[in-house]
């Protein structure tokens, strides 16, 4: 056996935890392998509802053991919280494995994210403000600091000590902050390291041995394509890899031993924070997709911004990732609109026609969708859980998603509820 992968098609917010959640009994091990707490997921537990924004959700079964991979960048007081909030459910966490690579969110780097956006104004990011980017930047200047540092005392301190030289000027000179002392970080990153010491792992081995030995791992994507720094909506993006072969060098296992990739597309579109969107909606179309979608974010509480469907989107995650499956999701929401619009190719001002997502940013940010209407179904499909029970429009418009798409539409998410899932092709 090998991996499979799962990715968001578009901004995040797919509905990416369900599908994971429903899928994870089938797996041994589920890996996270970029991003962090700006990720957020519900989970029903014993009727208690449970938000997780770093623990895959794998961590519900017990003979599921959840990763938490190299790529990803960790702030370990949230990861004690959830932690502790699982254990108080008695959901064990022991068996929860965390790479000794991954690099860990400090407290300057959640004031320097808050800070950089009050700064930017109105041309901010509209990032979750939980220190995700000055993290990685600080990975890639070789400034970061790795689980692994939190175990040996001296090189702790040396390591925050090069940190802080360059980031208190910043945080004082330039944002008139307050700067850190290496002792206060230290006292209370120190402590961590007792709790988390028996969960950290050479991840690595540990994957690719299971992956050998015929075990099935699954690799949960956080955010979305158009979130990747390199695939993205740049500058308006996250700054990791959250397409598919993040997955690999996430967690250090080779492209040869992923069998499939899973998109994930809602059966419309939203985004929070800034940044381009063809398809947005400013009518009452858009306020039905917030309401009856309820598309307000997991980790920050904002409304989003919803729109039609693109299947120009999805053809250039299709393509970004090399999906072989689509899961569409949320289907049941579009039960309340008459006539159902689907963007297939955008034009820009000059008339000229895009199939797939333009390369310059301009013509990405002026982009017109031209859409193909489709009659809508009006009638509750929160029963069905065969894709025959559907209604005919219902069917019609999956069938055209996927002959846009060019992959098969894998399965069908019509509720929130795990029951609630048509599913069409298995992936183990
Ligand atoms: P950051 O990841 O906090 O740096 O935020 C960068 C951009 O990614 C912002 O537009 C966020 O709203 C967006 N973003 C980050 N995580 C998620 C997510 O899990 N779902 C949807 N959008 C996200």
């Amino acid at each position: 056996m090998s991996g499979v992968v799962l990715v968001g098609v578009q901004w995040g917010d797919e509905g990416k935890g369900k599908i994971t959640d429903l899928l994870a009994s089938q797996f041994d091990y589920v890996v996270r392998f970029q991003g962090g707490n700006n990720a957020g997921h519900t989970v029903i537990h014993d009727g208690v509802k449970l938000q997780l924004h770093l623990i895959p959700s794998g961590i519900m079964y017990p003979d599921v053991v959840p990763v938490i991979g190299n790529g990803c960048v960790i702030d370990p007081k949230v990861l004690l919280r959830e932690m502790k909030t699982l254990e108080d459910q008695d959901i064990s966490t022991e068996r929860l494995l965390i790479s000794t690579n991954a690099h860990l969110i400090m407290p300057y780097h959640r004031d320097l994210d808050g800070a950089s956006e009050l700064r930017l104004g109105a041309n901010e990011i509209g990032t979750t403000r939980r220190g995700i980017g000055p993290a990685y930047s600080d990975k890639a200047t070789r400034l970061g600091i790795r689980m692994q540092d939190l175990f040996d005392r001296s090189i702790f301190r040396e390591k925050v000590a090069a940190a802080l030289v360059e980031t208190n000027d910043v945080l004082e000179k330039i944002y008139g902050l307050s700067p850190y002392s290496v002792e206060e970080i230290a006292e209370e990153y120190l402590e961590y390291a007792e709790i988390l010491k028996p969960h950290i792992a050479e991840i690595s081995s540990i994957l690719n041995g299971a992956i050998s030995a015929g075990k099935n791992v699954f690799f949960e994507g956080a955010q979305g394509t158009l979130l990747d720094i390199d695939h993205g909506t740049y500058p308006f993006v996250t700054s990791s890899n959250p397409t598919a072969g993040g997955a690999c060098i996430g967690t250090g296992v080779g492209p040869t031993r992923i069998k499939r990739v899973l998109g994930i597309a809602k059966a419309y579109i939203t985004r929070v924070g800034s940044g381009p969107f063809p398809t947005e909606l400013f009518d009452e179309d858009g306020d039905t997709f917030i309401e009856i979608g309820h598309e307000y974010g997991t980790t920050t509480g904002r409304q989003r911004r919803a729109g039609w469907y693109d299947a120009v989107i999805t053809r250039y995650a299709v393509d970004v990732n090399g999906l072989t499956d689509l899961a569409i999701t949320k289907l049941d929401v579009l039960s309340a609109f008459p006539t159902i619009k689907i963007c297939t190719e955008y034009e820009d001002a000059r008339g000229n026609r895009y199939k797939t997502v333009p390369g310059h940013q301009s013509a990405f940010h002026h982009a017109t969708p031209l859409y193909e209407e489709m009659p809508g179904w009006n009638v509750d499909i929160t029963h069905c859980r065969k894709f025959e029970e559907l209604p005919q429009e219902a069917q019609d418009y999956i069938n055209r998603l996927e002959e846009l798409a060019g992959v098969p539409v894998s399965m069908i998410a019509v509720g929130p509820s795990r029951e609630q899932t048509i599913i069409r092709r298995s992936l183990v």
